[in-house]
């Protein structure tokens, strides 16, 4: 993709203009509408590639566990060692004497990273967690 930059013209009613500069403002953009612009714009292509189930993304996992959970800590390792072409990193945090935050690295196709999140999340014990995906962003 060419990085050469191309003026256009963008038309939009007021209130929105104020709601681009007010998301911009909290990211330290203010100054800088096209900067803010291009930020939506990468995003929206990012989430569309994420869709693809064949593109290579990355993606974060982040679950909490009662770590008392009848063997959950072994199915986890277990889900865990059956990919680990996918997870490239893990981080476990011992937040009280029962619960785990774990924060899981994975790269690999969408439709491999979302079947790992599923098999992680789906586990009894399981309380809570999100997937959050991302690419390197050099296709867009
Ligand atoms: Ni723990």
């Amino acid at each position: 993709m060419s990085s050469d930059l191309v003026r256009f013209t963008i038309a939009m009613p007021q209130d929105l203009l104020e709601k681009l500069d007010e998301r911009a403002a909290r990211r330290g953009i203010r100054k800088n509408r096209s900067e803010a612009i291009r930020d939506l714009v990468r995003d929206a292509l990012v989430e569309d590639s994420c869709a693809d189930p064949d593109q290579e993304i990355c993606g974060t996992l982040t679950m909490v566990y009662n770590h008392h959970a009848s063997d959950l800590t072994k199915r986890l390792d277990d889900v865990q060692h059956d990919h680990c072409d996918e997870i490239i990193s893990t981080m476990h945090i011992h937040l009280d004497a029962h619960n785990c935050l774990e924060i899981i690295a994975m790269r690999g196709s969408v439709a491999q990273v979302k079947e790992i999140a599923d098999a992680l999340l789906g586990l009894k014990g399981v309380k809570h967690g999100s997937l959050t995906t991302t690419t390197t962003g050099e296709a867009l």
